[in-house]
């Protein structure tokens, strides 16, 4: 059986499972801390590490996946749209393994989500392009094609009429602005059809947890392009960031 350890860093919780990755099931129960208050890499370090302290199922060969709502690249954090300044230009991937004693793979986390989705969930055996969505505090996303990831497209950032959309589009700004399912389908609209009128994909995965509400705003939308709710709420991150820690299934199609 193939294993690996996920963890997820998100702005309010930490959680964390080893995960069978055949199967796509965890193995253990999920386990979940509060993110330390202000979110800088040193306590959220020491989260971590107290996390994986508690996996006495693990072995030292077990592989390690943590994400991150930031881009990634080489193990370097490069943004922080929604968590502290201070995760700007950071070793992180460095800095976990020096913590934890052993290797980790450290990726963004609509990236791991998407990966999840596309080998485990909604996504499933599409041929093509698959464009993940997180609709949360930000709005993440993930390009994968025939299951290869793109990793770091931060298309929620996208300007439309120069506004960085995120901003007015995400389930934060839905819920900041007290907007009705109605006012935020209208911009999630415009986001989808310029996604759609940019990279003419074959499905739209839609994840973050308003997504458990799709009922209230998908039948909305009015798209050429497939769109359905993502499959493995709570758990894709984790699920896909254990996965991406096992490079070489990875870069076989999902
Ligand atoms: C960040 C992305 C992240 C997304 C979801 C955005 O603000 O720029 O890197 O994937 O939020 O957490």
């Amino acid at each position: 059986m193939s294993t690996a350890v996920g963890i997820d860093i998100g702005g309010t919780g930490i959680k964390g499972a080893l995960v069978d990755l055949d199967s796509g099931t965890l193995i253990t129960d999920r386990r979940k801390i509060s993110t330390p208050e202000g979110g800088e890499p040193g306590p959220i370090i020491d989260a971590v590490v107290e996390m994986m302290s508690g996996f006495e199922e693990i072995d030292d060969d077990t592989p390690v996946g943590v994400c991150f709502p930031a881009v990634v690249r080489h193990g370097r954090t490069m943004s922080a749209a929604n968590v502290s300044d201070e995760w700007i230009g950071v070793e992180a991937e460095k800095r976990f393994e020096d913590a934890l004693g052993r290797d980790i793979h450290f990726v963004n986390d609509a990236d791991a989500a998407g990966i999840a989705e596309a080998r485990y969930g909604a996504a499933r055996g599409t041929d093509g392009l698959v464009i993940m969505t997180t609709l949360g505090t930000g709005i993440g996303t993930a390009l994968i094609n025939n299951g290869i990831l793109v990793p770091n497209a931060e298309l929620g950032h996208l300007e439309i009429d120069g506004v960085d959309w995120e901003t007015v589009a995400s389930n934060g700004a839905r819920e900041r602005e007290e907007l009705d399912w109605e006012t935020w389908a209208e911009r999630l609209q415009r986001f989808y059809r310029r996604l759609e009128s940019l990279f003419s994909p074959e499905l739209f995965v839609v994840g973050g947890g308003v997504s458990k509400n799709h009922e209230q705003f998908l039948p909305l939308l009015d798209l050429e392009t497939r769109i359905v709710p993502a499959e493995l709420k709570n758990n894709a991150g984790l699920m896909g960031a254990a996965r991406l820690a096992r490079p070489e299934e990875t870069q076989r199609p999902a």
